[in-house]
């Protein structure tokens, strides 16, 4: 078996997955942290790996950019490779100043501007929320290891390069603490096929002070927040 993104057999991927964004970095986690790692995913270079961590065996593969793309490749795990859990491993803009560079931002829940759950026929509007389970324990392992944390709700974007730059801030109005292009998408398809899924996030800019973080710095931010994720497989 394999779908038309994913060249995987059966078995092949663990029951909980890790996705970042870039899948050199899904390569990087497979290359740092996991021991017996085979590759089982190399459709369009979106990398996927299996291995073990702690004795406990766990995929990491990539999810691309924006929610068409993470649609795809969560939905895929998720219906046909039994995958049980996805957890996002990204970055974020954040949208309020408490929310510093390199804090760690869970999303309990996603807002966005995307018309993904029109295809549902809900006669309202669907909240995406996160998997209780998952953001419990993620939210534990932060705060033991002394990570600075948000929990709260986030905004899946559309769109990067905004034409109206201040519209952002009626989201922030609103609570939302950063802003990101996945979430949405991937907890709205685990909701739609009962299964379970965690967005962790780094901020790597900032709205606000319009900070940025270097690349070489990103990858640090990236390590504390793996350090979580990989506790919950
Ligand atoms: N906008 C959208 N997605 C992002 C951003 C941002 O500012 N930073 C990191 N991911």
């Amino acid at each position: 078996m394999s779908t038309p993104h994913n060249n995987a057999q059966p078995g092949d991927f663990a029951e909980t997955v890790l996705m970042p964004g870039d899948p050199l970095r899904a390569k990087y986690i497979a290359d740092t942290y996991l021991t017996d790692v085979k590759q089982v995913n190399g459709v369009r270079n979106m990398f996927g790996y299996t291995g073990y961590y702690k004795g406990k065996k766990v995929s990491v593969m990539g999810s691309g950019m924006g929610m068409p793309s993470i649609g795809i490749y969560c939905h895929e795990l998720y219906a046909f490779y039994g995958v049980e859990k996805i957890i996002r491993i990204g970055s974020c803009g954040a949208y309020q100043p408490q929310c510093k560079l390199f804090d760690i931002i869970i999303a309990q829940g996603a807002c966005t501007n995307a018309n993904w759950a029109h295809q549902y026929g809900l006669p309202g509007t669907f909240s995406a929320i996160a998997s209780f389970d998952l953001l419990n324990k993620a939210y534990n392992v932060a705060k033991e290891k002394g990570f600075t944390t948000h929990v709260g709700n986030i905004l899946s974007s559309d769109i990067f390069y905004n034409d109206q730059p201040e519209v952002w801030k009626k989201w922030a109005d609103m609570g939302c603490l950063a802003v990101e292009m996945e979430s949405y998408a991937l907890y709205s398809t685990a909701a739609h096929l009962k299964k379970q899924a965690l967005c962790i996030l780094t901020v790597s800019d900032s709205l606000v002070s319009h900070e940025e973080t270097t690349a070489e710095q990103r990858q640090t931010g990236f390590n504390q927040m793996m350090e979580v994720a990989l506790e919950l497989a």
